[in-house]
Order: structure tokens, then C-alpha cells, then sequence
């Protein structure tokens, strides 16, 4: 599906990304895995993704850092000669009482989730505009997939900096999906709900917890990262190129309003 096109995927070292960037790369992309710790995670990912017969590489930056963002893409271009795909996927929580959150916790959040995806779009976004479209390898000049939430949407008390972060993700996205459309590039969103992976394992973890978690979703199911993983695949190839701008939930019907379905 994804033949000849060269993909990079922030945060692939664990959870969503992971995910991901083996679904890329079974799909027929060369993947640049990013990661910001744990290299041996992301050296396992890139002999998984060479499994498949193509080409991986674990390059190590911090999405908030713009010296560390502009040298991965130097790097990549130099590895893979371009890019075709970027999931702007990398992001982390740091969960407190609005009242209690410090200064630090915001601005880690928000430099992360929402300034490491404006870092890493506007360096795709150069590459596609130089390159443009190249007929038989996609028929649009780059993609764009920004990891955002259910919590683009739902406010979530006790956290205030995440949910700004998604927030400003969504307006991210439409604002390049408008901007950059004349261009040929396609920019959206995949917004998860609860999926199964390190950042939420308090949620899930103790079946107390998943109990809980399930009322919240329509579907009764908790999230795998694979979920998400094959939205992202298909969103990023051709049989979704005339999706421009839109968010789609992958959420088991989490948006769905689920207390409502008894009362109102
Ligand atoms: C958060 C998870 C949470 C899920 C649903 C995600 O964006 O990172 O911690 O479980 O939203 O609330």
C-alpha cells in the first residue's frame, strides 16, 4: 500500500508509534523510527520493520529541541534521498491539579505535544514543497498525520496542559490542511481514546480500573495500539486522498457523549 514512499515516525519506540511504524513499514515504507530514550527499544523496532524487506533507521531527537528537529530531517534526506509521510505522533503527559500545576509541567506538555508537531510539520512540509508530487509513488505531493485525542474535544480535569496540548493539535492540523492543500499535501489527524499503552496503564491496569475505563466506551473494549496503527496506514496512503483536514476518532465510541446513555 505504502511501496516506495519514506515515512518518519516520532515517539516510535513504544506505544502508538510502535505500533505504527511497524504497520508502515509492513506496508511497504522505509521508516525512520524517532525516539527520544531507549535506544535499544527502537534498534528492536528497525530490525522489526527490516523483517519486512525494507529499510529502517532509530534516529534519536527531542521533537521540542528545533536543532535536534532540523538534523533528524538532514539525516533522513540524506538516508532516504525524501519524505513522503509523517506521523507527528510523539507526546507525553504530566498530569496535576490545575491549581497545583507548575509552570514546568505546562510547558513540557505543550512543547511537546503541540510545538514538536508545528516542528517536525514545517520540515516535512519543506521537503514535499521542493519535491512535489512524483507519479507512481503517491498522488499527493506529502502527508501529514498528527497524533491528537478524544481530548481535542472532551475537556479532561486534571489535565489541563494535555488537553490544551490536543487542543491546539486540532487547530495545528486544519490550519496546514488549508494552508498547505493547494500544494497537494494532505494533513489530518487520528485522535485515539483509551488505548493500551504505557502512558495510561494506571487506567487500565488493575480490572478495577479497566471496569471503570470500559463505562466510558461505547464499544466496551479497551483500545491496542494496532488500532491506531492501521488508521494511520491507511489515512497516509492514496485510498484516503481525498481526505483533507479531518480528524478521525479511533475511540470505541468514547466522543459518543456515553453518560448520556442512560440519563438526559
Ligand atoms: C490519553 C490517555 C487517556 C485517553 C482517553 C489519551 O489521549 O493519553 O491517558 O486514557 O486519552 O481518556
Amino acid at each position: 500500500m505504502l511501496r516506495g514512499q519514506k515515512a518518519l515516525v516520532t515517539g516510535a519506540n513504544s506505544g502508538i508509534g510502535l505500533a505504527t511504524a511497524i504497520a508502515l513499514g509492513r506496508a511497504g515504507a522505509d521508516v525512520v523510527v524517532n525516539y527520544v530514550s531507549d535506544r535499544d527499544a527502537a534498534e528492536d523496532v528497525v530490525r522489526r520493520i527490516e523483517g519486512f524487506g525494507v529499510r529502517a533507521l532509530a534516529y534519536e531527537a527531542d521533537v521540542s529541541d528545533e536543532a535536534q528537529v532540523t538534523g533528524m530531517f538532514a539525516r533522513m534526506l540524506e538516508e532516504f534521498g525524501t519524505i513522503d509521510i509523517l506521523v507527528a505522533n510523539a507526546g507525553l503527559q504530566r498530569d496535576a491539579p490545575a491549581t497545583e500545576m507548575t509552570l514546568a509541567q505546562w510547558q513540557k506538555v505543550i512543547d511537546v505535544n503541540l510545538t514538536g508537531q508545528f516542528l517536525c510539520a514545517r520540515e516535512a512540509a519543506k521537503e514535499f514543497l521542493r519535491r512535489g508530487v512524483v507519479p507512481g509513488v503517491s498522488r499527493s505531493a506529502g502527508k501529514i498525520v498528527c497524533m491528537s485525542s478524544v481530548h481535542q474535544v472532551i475537556p479532561w480535569s486534571g489535565h489541563l496542559n494535555y488537553a490544551s496540548s490536543k487542543g491546539g493539535v486540532l487547530m495545528l492540523m486544519e490550519t496546514l490542511a488549508q494552508e498547505l492543500g493547494p500544494s497537494g499535501i494532505r494533513v489530518n489527524a487520528v485522535a485515539p481514546g483509551a488505548i493500551r499503552t504505557p502512558i495510561n496503564r494506571a487506567a487500565w491496569e488493575t480490572p478495577e480500573a479497566e471496569r471503570d475505563l470500559l463505562k466510558l466506551i461505547p464499544y466496551r473494549r479497551v483500545g491496542d495500539p494496532e488500532d491506531i496503527a492501521s488508521a494511520v496506514t491507511v489515512l497516509a496512503s492514496d485510498l484516503m486522498d481525498y481526505v483533507v483536514g479531518t480528524t478521525l476518532f479511533v475511540d470505541g465510541g468514547m466522543t459518543l457523549f456515553p453518560g448520556f446513555a442512560t440519563g438526559g
